[in-house]
């Protein structure tokens, strides 16, 4: 049994069938990507898993439950989390206020939940030394490290990570990508999507390419990333 399976989901907004039937797994301890170009469903994808969206057909299955009918809420409280496209955070409130917000659903007490903001701040430094100022003023990068600092605080066991590298310098980028690297070495499962091939892929033990909302591919990460397929469509080269 795998961590998390996909089995033929299709996902339609209205009429327009965004995701159309696609079947994937990921294995516990993995970092298991989905690249595709703008378009193609891999946010529609991310949220269905999250349960913000509802598939038309098709199942999700987390640990061996069923959870494509299962409340967003709770989904949290099973262990999968999501750092949202664009990192969605709060610019107002300050960022160890946003980091909090990530912990809403947990039941198990104040000690556990303060453990897991250390564990934040050993990984992001910065989120510590800035704590309390407003989220807002961050850069991209240093939003995206509290987006996914906000993920760790429901201590899940599977991530969801919806372009980290969106906007960020390639600096930034490899820090973002060797963080992705650390949390899996500390036991976290990844799904990963990105635009940008070549990172995602460097660190996927298996990717899949999505295209216009079908899967088009399947490989390991250095597989898909010497597949000439790959490497015309996704990494500019002809
Ligand atoms: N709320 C919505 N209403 C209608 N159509 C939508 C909605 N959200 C997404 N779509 C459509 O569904 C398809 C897939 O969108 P999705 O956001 O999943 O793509 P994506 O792979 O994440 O793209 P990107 O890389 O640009 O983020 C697109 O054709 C998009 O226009
Ligand atoms: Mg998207």
């Amino acid at each position: 049994m795998s961590m998390l399976e996909v089995k033929d989901l299709r996902v339609a907004y209205g009429k327009i069938e965004a995701v159309k039937g696609i079947s994937f797994d990921v294995e516990e301890g993995q970092v298991v990507s989905l690249i595709g170009t703008n378009g193609a469903g891999k946010t529609t994808t991310l949220r269905t898993i999250s349960g913000l969206l509802r598939p038309a057909r098709g199942s999700i299955t987390f640990e061996g439950k069923r959870i494509d009918d299962v409340p967003a809420h709770k989904i949290v409280t099973l262990g999968l989390a999501q750092s949202p496209e664009g990192r969605r955070i709060f610019p107002r409130m300050t960022v160890e206020e946003n980091l909090m917000l990530g912990a809403f659903a947990r039941k198990d007490g104040s000690s556990a939940v303060r453990q897991d903001l250390d564990a934040a701040f050993e990984l992001f430094p910065i989120l510590r030394e800035r704590r309390s100022q407003p989220a807002g003023t961050f850069s991209g990068g240093e939003q995206q490290m509290l987006a996914m600092g906000r993920a760790m605080m429901s201590r899940p066991r599977l991530m969801l990570l919806d372009e980290p590298s969106m906007g960020l310098s390639p600096l930034m980028m490899k820090k973002i990508m060797s963080t992705v690297q650390t949390l899996k070495a500390q036991g976290t499962t990844i799904l990963l999507v990105e635009q940008n091939a070549n990172a995602a892929l460097k660190i996927s033990d298996v990717g899949y390419v999505l295209e216009v909302g079908k899967i088009v591919l399947r490989g390991t990460g250095q597989e898909l990333l010497s597949s000439d397929e790959v490497r015309k469509a996704y990494l500019g080269e002809e």
